[in-house]
């Protein structure tokens, strides 16, 4: 279920181009089950409609600071105490000054003055505008408010500047807004993720490698981002973005990767080895291309290095995840890697099942803590899943400080 799914989320449109991408972003939230009020300052409605957000979002839009508003109540208290949570979108220059200098003029303001919800606030504008110290110092003055700040994009802007200042697509402010609904209970945590494949070079044109996709990974990466973490994702190579509020380091090969998760262990709190790590890689990969002369041709490998067992050393209050993809007695094989690799948690994946494993979008898993506890957490969704194992590296957490401090 979406965690938007019945929440009640109130739109601020101000007045700049980006307003246009304001029905787009209601249809979306109405797709993911929200349940959508759009308010409009006097400027937004110069770019579109209050009709259109209306037919839209199937409700009446808030215009107008003095209108009496539904069932009598006041308009904008009703708005400020009806929403779970609020966005702006698009945010102007001059509606950012407006917000951080804590005015009630027009229905915007007052109902943003007015409320208690978490507040998302996406600026837009022309980059010169947007690069100013006079909109830093504002924006600076809405993050203390605790609102959560979307970078704007770079790209092409309607003004014909190239630059920072667009408003980002609606899958981005709706990440935005699950995440301001979402407990941050990793919150000073440094997570350290590895995700997708590795690649081993035969000769400069060929590769050994594995189905992985990355999906798993990334969205163990977004999901711990999203609760707060600071997240340092190591990629194999992936057709996927690099997750936002994410600081992502693409490597290529097992080598690369070990020494990517070896430079960040020591400032991570915690490691999810999610990647599919290549077990061999060739032994003297070729310079040139190697032509098909034989009728068989015969690959010498050598192992490579184990890096989650190699982080074992290292672990210390460091909490330590591995994965395990398996096609035959999942649970068991799993188990014995959790006390080989001396893990705290491993999610043993049947890879071989229906809805599982490589590229496709759902997994199913057993979690298996270091003191025997086991969870089946059934076919979900690859966030779902990363959210699972989230919750049970927070309370591996808390039990271990606890034990700690006990120690002490
Ligand atoms: N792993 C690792 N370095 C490797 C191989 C695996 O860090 N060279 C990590 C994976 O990221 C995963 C865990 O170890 O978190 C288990 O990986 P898996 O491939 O299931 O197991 P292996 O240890 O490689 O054992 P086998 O291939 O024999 O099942």
């Amino acid at each position: 279920m979406h965690a938007l799914k019945e929440k009640n989320v109130l739109i601020c449109v101000g007045g700049g181009i980006a307003a246009y991408k304001a029905p787009e972003l209601v249809r979306r939230l109405l797709d993911v089950g929200a349940l959508v009020q759009v308010a409009m300052t006097k400027a937004a409605q110069a770019f579109i409609t209050p009709l259109t957000l209306q037919a839209v979002s199937r409700r009446p839009v808030a215009s107008d600071l003095l209108d009496p508003g539904e069932d009598a109540t006041i308009g904008h208290i009703d708005l400020a105490d009806r929403a779970d949570v609020i966005i702006v979108a698009p945010a102007t220059a001059d509606l950012i000054a407006r917000m951080a200098q804590g005015r009630a003029d027009d229905i915007v303001t007052a109902a943003l003055l007015a409320s208690r919800a978490p507040v998302v606030v996406s600026p837009a504008m022309n980059s010169n505008m947007w690069a100013h110290p006079a909109v830093t110092a504002n924006v600076d003055t809405l993050r203390s408010y605790g609102h959560r700040i979307v970078a704007p994009d770079r790209g092409e802007l309607a003004c014909g500047h190239e630059g920072e200042g667009r408003m980002p697509d609606a899958d981005v402010l709706i990440a935005e807004l699950t995440a301001a609904l979402t407990p941050q209970d990793l919150t000073g945590t440094t997570v350290l993720v590895s995700a997708g494949p590795t690649r081993e070079p035969v000769d400069p044109v060929r590769v050994l490698t594995n189905r992985s996709s990355g999906r798993m990974g990334y969205a163990v990466a977004e999901c711990a981002a999203r609760r707060g973490a600071n997240v340092i994702l190591v990629s194999g190579p992936t057709n996927l973005a690099s997750p936002r509020h994410c600081r992502t380091i693409p490597v290529e090969t097992a080598a690369e990767m070990q020494t990517a998760i070896r430079d960040h262990v020591i400032a991570s709190d915690v490691v999810v080895m999610v990647a599919a790590v290549a077990d061999y890689r060739p032994v003297s990969p070729k310079n040139s291309k190697i032509k098909k002369n034989d009728d068989e041709f015969v690959l010498r490998l050598e192992k490579t290095e184990d890096i989650l067992a190699g982080l074992r050393a290292a672990r210390g209050e460091r909490i330590l995840v591995g994965f395990a993809a398996e096609t035959d007695n999942v649970v068991a094989n799993a188990k014995s890697k959790l006390q080989r690799k001396q893990l705290d948690l491993i999610v043993a994946n049947d890879v071989s099942a229906d809805g599982a494993g490589f590229d496709v979008a759902t997994n199913s898993a057993t979690l298996i803590d270091r003191e025997g506890g086991e969870t089946e957490t059934g076919l979900v969704s690859k966030h779902d899943l990363a959210d699972k194992i989230l919750d049970r590296v927070v309370a591996l957490r808390s039990d271990r400080r606890g034990a700690i401090r006990e120690a002490k």
